[in-house]
Order: C-alpha cells, then sequence, then structure tokens
C-alpha cells in the first residue's frame, strides 16, 4: 500500500545511490542512467564537487529570506548575467515556477509602459512549459488541461513551425511569443536558427517580446550554453532550472534590462528561491558547465553519439524512425510501440524515457564518457535488433 498520490505511473524500481552516469538498485543491479532525473544531473550523480559545496555550505548557512542580501545568489545573478544576454536574474526552484514568472515578467513590461492590453502570450500548440495553472494552459495540450477549468484566459497558440499561423494570431493584445528552443516533452524538436532569428524579427516588427524556454534544453544540454546561442538571436526573457542545479532545485527568470524595469520591489516573490544553498550548488555548476572546454567534450561526445545512432537508424530502418535532438537532448523516434522498447532497455540495464511522438528520450549526463556512450549503443542495438 502506497500513502503516494497516484499521479505518476511509476516504474516498480527504486535506487539505493548513484555515481556519475549510474544507478544502482535497491535490489542489486545496475543500470546506465540517461533520464538523469529528465535533464536534471548534468552532472551525473554524487558528483565529488557538488558533494563537497553542499557538505561546506551547509554547515555554515541553508536558508534567509530574500528579505537579506544573499551573496551566493549575488555571485550566481553576476556569473550568469556576464556569460548570457541577461542583465538580471530572479531565482525561483523550478521550472514551471520559472515560466510562471517569465509571463510575469512580459505582462508587467507592459503595464509598466502604459500598455496593459497587452497581456497575451503566444505559444505552440502541444509545448511544454510545466504543470502550474498558467503553464497548462501555456502548453495548448487538452491532455494536460483537461478536468483543471475554468480555463485560464491570455494565452493564444499556433502549429509548430507554421509562422504563418503564428503571424496570423498576433494582435494588439500580444506580448510575447513563448517557446521551447528545443521542445522536450513534445518529441525533442530543435527549433532550427533561421527560424529563431524569424521569430526575433516577428517580434521586432510587431513590438513584442521573446520568451525562449530552456528549462531543458539549457545549461549546456545542447552542446552550447544555451540552446539558441549559435543563432545569435537575443531573446527577452529565458527561464531556466533543470541543469543549473545539478540535481538541487532551482529555476530562475533571466531577463533584458528592459523588461526588468518592470519589476519592482514586490511585484514577485519566493520564499525558497534563491537561498545559499540552493546558491552554492548553481554557482559551482555554473563553474564547471560555463566552461568553453566542458562545452566542446559535449558538442564533441554529442556529434560521436548521433553519427552511431544515425547509423543504426541506417541498419533498422524498420525499427528507428528518426534520430532527433541537438547536444545530449536526444529523441530516437521509433515505429514499435515506445513503452515496450523503453522497457526492454530497461530489461537491458539501460535507462530512458519518453517523449511525445512515439519518441524515446536519452538524457546521458553532461560530463558521460564515451564508454559508457558505447554501452548504451550496445544495448539499443540489441533492442532494436529484437525489434526488427
Ligand atoms: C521546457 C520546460 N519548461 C518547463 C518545465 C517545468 O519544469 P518543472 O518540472 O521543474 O516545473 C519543464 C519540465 O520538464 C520543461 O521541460
Amino acid at each position: 500500500m502506497s500513502y503516494l498520490a497516484k499521479n505518476y505511473n511509476r516504474k516498480k524500481i527504486s535506487f539505493k545511490y548513484g555515481k556519475g552516469s549510474f544507478l544502482y538498485s535497491t535490489n542489486g543491479k545496475k543500470y546506465l542512467d540517461f533520464v538523469q532525473g529528465i535533464a536534471v544531473n548534468s552532472l551525473g550523480h554524487s558528483h565529488p564537487k557538488l558533494i563537497k559545496t553542499i557538505n561546506t555550505q551547509s554547515k555554515k548557512l541553508w536558508h534567509v529570506s530574500n528579505a537579506f542580501q544573499i551573496p551566493e545568489g549575488e555571485m550566481l545573478a553576476k556569473k550568469i548575467a556576464k556569460r548570457t544576454f541577461a542583465d538580471y536574474v530572479m531565482f525561483q526552484n523550478s521550472g514551471a515556477e520559472a515560466t510562471e514568472a517569465a509571463i510575469k515578467v512580459a505582462r508587467r513590461h507592459f503595464y509598466s509602459i502604459g500598455k496593459p492590453h497587452k497581456n497575451r502570450i503566444l505559444c505552440i500548440k502541444n509545448s511544454f512549459h510545466g504543470r502550474t495553472l498558467a503553464a497548462i494552459y501555456a502548453s495548448g495540450s487538452k491532455k494536460m488541461t483537461e478536468g483543471f477549468g475554468p480555463k485560464i484566459n491570455g494565452f493564444d497558440h499556433f502549429e509548430f513551425g507554421n509562422h504563418k499561423s503564428l503571424k496570423k494570431k498576433i494582435t494588439k493584445n500580444t506580448a510575447a511569443i513563448m517557446v521551447e528552443t528545443i521542445m522536450g516533452e513534445g518529441g525533442i524538436k530543435v527549433i532550427p536558427d533561421w527560424c529563431l532569428k524569424d521569430l526575433r524579427k516577428i517580434c521586432n516588427q510587431k513590438n513584442i517580446l521573446l520568451i525562449l524556454d530552456e528549462v531543458q534544453c539549457g545549461i549546456g544540454r545542447s552542446g552550447d550554453f544555451f540552446a539558441f546561442e549559435k543563432s545569435k538571436v537575443k531573446p527577452d526573457i529565458v527561464p531556466i532550472a533543470k541543469g543549473i542545479g545539478g540535481g538541487f532545485p532551482i529555476g530562475a527568470v533571466l531577463m533584458n534590462k528592459k523588461v526588468a524595469e518592470g519589476m519592482t520591489a514586490g511585484t514577485h516573490g519566493s520564499t525558497f528561491g534563491g537561498n545559499p544553498l540552493a546558491m552554492a550548488v548553481g554557482n559551482q555548476v555554473m563553474d564547471i558547465i560555463a566552461n568553453k572546454k566542458f562545452l566542446t567534450n559535449v558538442k564533441n561526445i554529442s556529434k560521436y553519439f548521433l553519427l552511431k545512432l544515425n547509423q543504426l537508424k541506417y541498419k533498422y530502418p524498420n525499427v528507428i524512425k528518426e534520430i532527433r535532438g541537438k547536444g545530449l537532448l536526444i529523441g530516437l523516434q521509433i515505429y514499435t510501440d515506445q513503452n515496450k522498447f523503453i522497457k526492454k532497455l530497461m530489461e537491458n540495464k539501460l535507462l530512458t524515457i519518453r517523449a511525445a511522438e512515439n519518441v524515446v528520450r536519452i538524457l546521458p549526463p553532461l560530463n558521460v564518457k564515451k564508454s559508457e556512450i558505447d554501452l548504451a549503443l550496445k544495448i539499443i542495438k540489441k533492442v532494436c535488433s529484437e525489434s526488427n
């Protein structure tokens, strides 16, 4: 009898401990963990530097209210601002909180410049921005919103890749376009650079803001610090979470000066957001991941992994339909049943997770070793041959 609510369909497996890319189950088995808490443990399990940081900070100070200065948070915000487009950072605890706060920042900007009617957010249909009430209505997904009415107003939707429909949906009331730079839950769909540039152009022409949700694809996951970086597009607002905490819950909204001006004292807050313990970990994660050499390694290992996966696709054209993704945010779109395929991978000691469009999502830690990629490839190949 479990007293946990039944809102998750949990697999019958639990873990005692983890080390790097591996998880060790309570029944004594070793798994290659290519879920990593869904792109959360960016540096794998039990990273020695993160353990040291959290141990040191836990003996000093865990929590103080945001009513006081928090030097660890000041330091992390500075590091993020120096490394990215952002002028200001507002810390939260999770991805959904960060996307909600991003929506608030956009609306508040127009309110503060005397245009409160500009408050609607234009999103991709069936995208994913989290599970709070506003975030589920931002997603435009029937499955996520069913039974949670009344509808939260203020969101419009366009089809992925359809810029004509997007342009039609923009009205005088549109405040922002909010998209995931790489759609994660939606099936690992990468928004191409030309498309991001076009989005920026449309936003400039129509005087609306661009919000790029990098909760899943940010913080090195794409091989660049942010997935939009190579496009040279500058968003106005970017919610982040997952990878920045390396397993510790952290969320944040990054914003440029123009929009940050609307967020005056008292307009937003969070009891836990930006606490010293979380900030100490965030600083350490940032020091490791925002390093050029580290990101080059992510790119190189990704190139190798994607090449080998494409070779498998060529070898098993009846099993693998498409290899999707960028960096270490990878999707195998398959022909056979997604859940059965994931189950077979798990029976062979490789953990993966589903995404929409019959995609098997593969999320190694960013510091994964080549030998671990080779092990995963061996298991995927075996399951492909058995599914052929
Ligand atoms: C793109 C994106 N935005 C927001 C969220 C919500 O994050 P959280 O589950 O931390 O609330 C997620 C979570 O998967 C996500 O992938």
